[in-house]
């Protein structure tokens, strides 16, 4: 507790310096998280918590869709700090997320294995790490139906489900297959994506959140939110996400459509910040602020998935346009990193934790104005990238 004060302190006096600060309070915070875990003796996995309070909520490492934010976040002060004792922290706490490999009951294994495992593998290219990546892969490829040509997301009796956040679990099939050259995960990865394109976008290039397919013949039932203000209506996270899955599917395929579209989405979200010098996103871009409806939380966490996306799609772009994303990701950057946005912007904080005003699902139906687990990770992902320009 005594060292997190004094570096509260000193990031007030040198915020200028912000990347280097941001990687830097995240050691020291997630140091204090670091023995949280090791008292639980490996059962604590930090979802989400009020930063007005001192614990997180946690799940184990294999139940949520949020386990693997946690040791990714470690793998991101690896690449800051390249101590022994870094290095020791992220295996130690990525290590019990390995059976979530084996769990074909939800698409999340995309998130938690990517996030832990994947973020090993490709620092530290032990096989082993691959292993675990592989069975991940094949265990969400038993999800994908050749007719919807999607992997499920929700289980549901209702239809087959697929919501804009499950672009990002096909890292786990672009990579197990780039590595081990299986073609059929990686058809299925872009056969999601493909179908992704044509059923979640509107003409604007925003998302609907969830697209609900027939599962026998692969039709289209309906579109509508589950997370969201609307059906119609955009739902912050999910936009981001989709900026992100489409920068990773263009990675792994390079099959321009998929770079037009990260691109269309991006475009979607920078025409739609609350205004050219606030680059935070409310939880929803369409969720009215009113007399009626006075105050709508933001989402720290939606800014973060857009930023580090950015990172990465410019440099897929042409010049001008890589300038304007460059510019337009170190600005969201800034901005998250100011007291505005961070724990240690405020006295009353007391959440070991980096970022404030996330917003879990829809408002004010669930928890908002948290700090979540995944604004921690892609941010500190988003300084990572900016660093290594
Ligand atoms: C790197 O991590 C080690 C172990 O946690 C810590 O003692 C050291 O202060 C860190 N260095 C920096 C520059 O944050
Ligand atoms: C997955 O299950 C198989 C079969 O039970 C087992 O051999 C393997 O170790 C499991 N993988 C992980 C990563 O837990
Ligand atoms: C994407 O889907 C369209 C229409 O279904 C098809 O014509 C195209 O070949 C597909 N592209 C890829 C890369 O799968
Ligand atoms: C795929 O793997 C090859 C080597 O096997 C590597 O050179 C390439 O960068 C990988 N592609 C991606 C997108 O990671
Ligand atoms: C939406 O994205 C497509 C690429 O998929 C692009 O051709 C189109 O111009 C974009 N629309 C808008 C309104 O930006
Ligand atoms: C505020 O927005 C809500 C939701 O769109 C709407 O129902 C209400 O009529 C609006 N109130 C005013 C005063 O515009
Ligand atoms: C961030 O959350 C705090 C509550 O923890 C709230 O008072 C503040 O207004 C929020 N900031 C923004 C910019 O929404």
């Amino acid at each position: 507790m005594a060292i997190r004060l004094v570096f509260s302190s000193f990031l007030f006096l040198c915020a200028n310096v912000l990347a280097i600060d941001v990687m830097r309070y995240a050691s020291v915070q997630y140091s204090t998280l670091y023995s949280e875990f090791v008292d639980s003796e490996g059962k604590f996995y930090p979802s989400y918590g009020n930063p007005l309070e001192l614990d997180w909520k946690s799940t184990t490492a294999t139940s949520g869709w949020t386990s693997g934010f946690f040791p990714g976040v470690f793998w991101n002060i690896l690449q800051y700090n390249a101590s022994q004792e870094s290095l020791k922290r992220a295996i130690a706490v990525t290590t019990p997320t390995a059976p979530f490999a084996n769990v074909t009951g939800t698409h999340d294994v995309g998130f938690v294995i990517m996030s832990g495992f994947g973020n090993a593998y490709r620092l530290l290219k032990l096989p082993e790490y691959l292993n675990v990546v592989v069975t991940g892969a094949h265990s969400l490829a038993t999800r994908y139906s050749p007719i919807v040509r999607c992997t499920r997301s929700w289980n549901s009796a209702q239809g087959f489900l697929v919501i804009i956040d499950n672009m990002m679990n096909l890292e786990l099939l672009f990579e197990a297959s780039n590595q081990t050259k299986d073609q059929t995960l990686y058809n299925i990865a872009r056969q999601h994506a493909n179908r992704t394109m044509h059923e979640h976008f509107r003409d604007d290039n925003s998302t609907y959140h969830v697209v609900e397919y027939d599962e026998k013949d692969g039709s289209v039932i309906r579109k509508y939110t589950a997370q969201g203000y609307a059906d119609w209506s955009t739902w912050a996270r999910g936009q981001s996400w989709s900026v992100h899955g489409f920068t990773i599917a263009y990675r792994y395929t390079k099959y321009q459509p998929f770079l037009d579209k990260a691109i269309g989405a991006a475009n979607y979200v920078l025409t739609h910040l609350p205004s050219s010098t606030d680059l935070i996103p409310y939880w929803d871009y369409d969720a009215p602020r009113n007399s009626t409806l006075p105050y709508q939380p933001r989402d720290t966490s939606a800014a973060a998935i857009f930023a580090s996306a950015l990172v990465e799609l410019s440099g897929y772009v042409t010049p001008d346009l890589r300038d304007r994303f460059l510019a337009a990701a170190k600005g969201v950057v800034d901005q998250l990193s100011s007291p505005k946005y961070m724990i240690y912007g405020d006295k009353q904080y007391k959440l070991p934790a980096l970022l404030v005003n996330g917003t879990i699902g829809s408002y004010p139906k669930n928890p908002y104005d948290v700090s979540l687990s995944y604004g921690d990770y892609y941010l500190t992902q988003a300084v990572i990238r900016l660093s290594k320009l």
